[in-house]
């Protein structure tokens, strides 16, 4: 007995040794302090000097490389069902922890679509036995919301999804009166309300546009493509909906927000909390790699491997979205993985479908940036996995800290191109092609069990757990 009490006390499941841990502060944003994380029952127990750490039959040597947080990324269309053929729970997952990405939230735009209890509890039935990440569903708003909701609560939802472009539920149409009748009816539930913004209700605007497309990418698929996706409608529905929601007092989220006209209305949004109007409204959003990356030049080099909606945009958008996401504006990082495959995008632009691939991109293309001087390692920590977890009230998420999952990243530099042949992704192509990373994922723990070292997954099938918010 005073041997099991002793046991307890001093040894643990796992000890990570020889680790650089980000101690991050304001003044001091890129200190790392060489020490040690010891895990047990999957939870961190305590992040110390090597001298300091209780005893553990399993040692993992991170040979001074980097620890952190797993990612924690709130927008992947991880598929399965029928859609598996473009992506399933276990590529989907196995993608994510080899990218580091150690909890998913998954979009509700599948087949069958999540749209209500039993299409919920079918996609946790197929997904559970396979995931090997944490994974969390989103859901659009279900028609018959009253009697619904209760039920989509108790199975867990991560939160809700409006999608106007294709709509799924009576609520993704873009009319001011049936989306108030939402938000009133889930005003009180303190779910985040995700929004696709795209105005598919104007046509004036398309118009507008049209003429300084065509001077810079002349008159063909493309054109039309960016014609109908302009930066102008999708910052009309981040204003129509903000408008909605204040009335309403809910959260919306903004998804892959890419424009600079549309950050301009998001801050309105902003100034709104800050001004104290109305308690209950809530505004925030997240940015995709491909807009702080990629502009829409890269339609031009690579096609429908660069086609996504919303779609890429301009430099100065880029610029933009770079200072808002340093400056504390916007504040999450979120993949927007949308993963079709090559053959599907090797069809005439206007066939090909859009989305990309990028679970397995995103933390390589975001910690170069740190690499190179130009993103601060407490930024990055708090984009991709603080920031996300808390939003989404994902309990003990996000953070090394002592009571937290031990969900980590361990990170080994590199000098290599992208390339998408490797990815665990079913969709084997990347508009991030032959980009040169600085740095990749060399381990991930998954609460304290190694799924994923050196290019190979560890992870048995459902090692993962299908998590719920916090309320
Ligand atoms: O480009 C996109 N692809 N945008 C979306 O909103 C959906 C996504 C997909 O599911 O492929």
């Amino acid at each position: 007995m005073l041997r099991a009490l002793v046991m307890t006390a001093h040894d643990v499941d796992l000890k990570i040794i020889n680790a650089k841990v980000p101690f991050v502060s304001e003044i001091e944003p890129n200190n790392l302090v060489e020490c040690g994380i010891a895990i047990n029952d999957g939870l961190i127990e305590q992040v110390a000097k090597p001298d300091n750490l209780p005893k553990s039959d399993e040692v993992f040597d991170a040979k001074g490389m980097v620890v952190l947080p797993g990612l924690v990324d709130v927008h992947a269309h991880l598929r399965g069902l029928n859609l598996s053929y473009k992506e399933d729970f276990d590529t989907g997952t196995m993608a994510a922890v080899a990218g580091g990405i150690t909890t998913v939230l998954d979009m509700q735009n599948t087949d069958p679509p999540t749209i209500n209890p039993e299409n919920l509890k079918a996609k946790k039935e197929s997904a559970k036995s396979k995931i090997v990440a944490d994974v969390g569903f989103f859901s659009s708003i279900p028609d018959d919301l009253i009697n619904d909701l209760p039920k989509m609560i108790d199975l867990g939802i991560a939160g809700f999804k409006i999608y106007p472009l294709h709509p799924y539920t009576k609520y993704d149409i873009y009319d001011r009166d049936t989306v108030l009748e939402a938000f009133l009816k889930l005003s009180g539930c303190k779910l985040p309300i995700c929004i696709h913004a795209i105005d598919v209700s104007s046509k004036s605007i398309k118009s507008k546009n049209k003429g300084a497309l065509e001077q810079d990418f002349g008159s063909d698929e493309i054109t039309n493509f960016l014609n109908k996706h302009p930066p102008e409608l999708e910052a009309s529905a981040v204003k129509f909906y903000s408008e909605i929601a204040i009335s309403a007092g809910v959260h919306i989220h903004i998804s892959h927000l890419s424009s600079l006209k549309s950050l301009e209305i998001f801050k309105l949004g902003l100034k709104h909390i800050r001004d104290k109007k109305n308690g209950l409204f809530k505004i925030t959003a997240d940015v995709s790699p491909h807009h702080l990356f990629l502009t829409k030049e890269e339609l031009k080099r690579r096609g429908a491997f660069a086609k996504m909606v919303e779609p890429l945009r301009a430099k100065e958008d880029n610029d933009i979205l770079w200072h808002a996401l340093k400056c504390g504006t916007l504040n999450i990082v979120a993949s927007e993985h949308a993963p079709h495959p090559k053959q599907e995008k090797e069809k005439s632009f206007s066939e090909a479908p859009s989305g990309v691939p990028n679970l397995e991109t995103m933390l390589p293309m975001m910690y170069t940036e740190v690499l190179e001087g130009r993103l601060t390692y407490k930024r990055l920590i708090e984009v991709c996995s603080e920031n996300p977890a808390k939003v989404f009230n994902l309990e003990k998420k996000g953070m090394i800290r002592e009571g937290y999952f031990a969900d980590l990243v361990v990170i080994s530099n590199t000098n290599e191109k992208i390339n998408p042949d490797n990815f665990f992704s079913k969709a084997k192509h990347s508009p991030f092609d032959g980009r040169i990373i600085k740095a990749k994922p060399y381990a991930t723990f998954l609460r304290g069990v190694k799924v994923y070292e050196d290019g190979e997954i560890l992870a048995k099938p459902g090692c993962g757990n299908i998590i719920r918010p916090f309320h």
